[in-house]
């Protein structure tokens, strides 16, 4: 039988109300608002909910030490400092990444040293890594993109070899398990985002995770003379700390209902998933699932039509970064090699908002459906609807 219409071609979209909001109704949220104005807490600089999330975040981060800041960008760029990259310094980071983590690199007159990601989940390649080491290298800046993780066994014994600095940005996958570790904890620092579109949010901030050690306190020790004017660089509010304890205290139980309503995910045509499946070794983490798409197997729809179609029917794709080599000139970083991955990375990735793999039913069940009928009309789509800006639109 023929699916219905789909509704970029005018038939009734799948989900009419459009993909489920962020963040969701949380008693425990709105217990902690109403803590905050019976107390007038929400106005302080310091106090105890600071303190209670850095005791949650530990407690969940295998006892690491936390230093909260005002974002995630804000974060790599402390997390970079904290291991002592000054102007002149190498950081080595893939050509698949979010945008702000070379910028930070710049913004410390440092440079990036850009390679490949891995054909398979578009994670940076440690075989990449291991060909742009260098004396001028002071660290590695790897990011667990769209529900993929990075080889961090093999890039840890690759800096441990090296003698230079591991950064990881767990941004994207709060509360994952990564080989056997959360998410966040395999680096000489980890980074984490409290943006308003993440699984953990306060709207904004962010925080430094570092391993509790002497070397460890030497990173926060960089860190703190940094933001400390006799005022804070970067700070994170009470108000913004106490909305994120019963987020973080939720975490576990979050990651695997979303790891588990992903794994529905894992067949649909054309779109190969970025995470691995969940096992005892790995939970993936979503802010977004990601995919390569594979266009073939949609009569050649462009990457953009096909998000705009799925949104259209009220499920939330979007298309994923573009490579670094189309923003950055190699005036100012240091590309390793051609990058193709990259490349087909920033061409062909698309990702799935996470906020319906929280909430499953109707909406989870929505996809599947969404996805064939888009894939039933891509001919007549192709042929029939304009293409804005070429096919794309937004960016994950
Ligand atoms: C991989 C990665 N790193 C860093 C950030 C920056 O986080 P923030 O938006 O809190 O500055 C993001 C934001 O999406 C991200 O995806």
């Amino acid at each position: 039988m023929t699916p219905d219409r789909p509704a970029i071609l005018g038939g009734a979209p799948l989900r009419p109300d459009g993909p489920p909001g962020w963040p969701p109704p949380d008693p425990a949220v709105d217990a902690a608002l109403r803590l905050l104005i019976e107390t007038g807490a929400w106005g302080r600089y310091h106090g105890p909910h600071g303190e209670a999330l850095r005791a949650a975040l530990s407690e969940t981060h295998g006892g690491c030490g936390v230093h909260l800041c005002g974002g995630g960008t804000a974060a790599v760029e402390l997390a970079l400092i904290g291991v002592g990259v000054t102007a002149g310094d190498e950081v080595v980071l893939a050509g698949y990444d979010f945008r702000a983590n070379p910028a930070n690199v710049l913004a410390l007159g440092a440079v990036p040293a850009v390679v490949d990601v891995r054909p398979d989940d578009w994670q940076i390649d440690p075989a990449a890594i291991r060909g742009a080491l260098g004396p001028k290298t002071r660290a590695v800046l790897v990011s667990h993109l769209h529900g993929g993780v990075v080889a961090l066994p093999a890039v840890r014994a690759l800096c441990d070899e090296a003698g230079v600095a591991l950064i990881e940005d767990a941004c994207q996958n709060p509360g994952a398990t990564v080989h056997g570790r959360p998410a966040g904890t395999w680096g000489d620092a980890g980074v984490l985002s409290f943006g308003g579109s993440k699984p953990l949010t306060a709207g904004r901030g962010g925080a430094v995770l570092f391993p509790a050690n002497p070397a460890g306190e030497r990173v926060a020790a960089r860190i703190r003379r940094h933001v400390g004017r006799g005022n804070d660089l970067s700070p994170l509010s009470e108000m913004q700390a106490a909305v994120l304890v019963p987020q973080v205290r939720a975490l576990a139980e979050r990651t695997r209902l979303r790891s588990e309503n992903g794994d529905t995910l894992r067949s649909l045509p054309g779109l190969t998933p970025l995470a691995p499946a969940a096992s005892a070794e790995m939970t993936p983490g979503f802010y977004k699932m990601g995919f390569q798409y594979d266009p073939a197997a949609y009569d050649g729809l462009p990457r953009g039509m096909f998000c705009a179609a799925l949104r259209a029917e009220g499920v939330a794709f979007d298309p994923g970064f573009p490579a670094l080599r189309s923003l950055f000139s190699g005036r100012r970083a240091r590309f390793v090699g051609d990058l193709p991955q990259a490349a087909a990375a920033g061409e062909r990735c698309v990702g799935l908002h996470h906020p319906v793999l929280l909430a499953g039913g109707e909406d989870l069940a929505a996809i599947p459906a969404a996805v064939e009928r888009v894939r039933t009309f891509a001919g007549e789509i192709v042929r029939t609807v304009p293409l804005p800006n070429g096919g794309e639109s937004l960016e994950l």
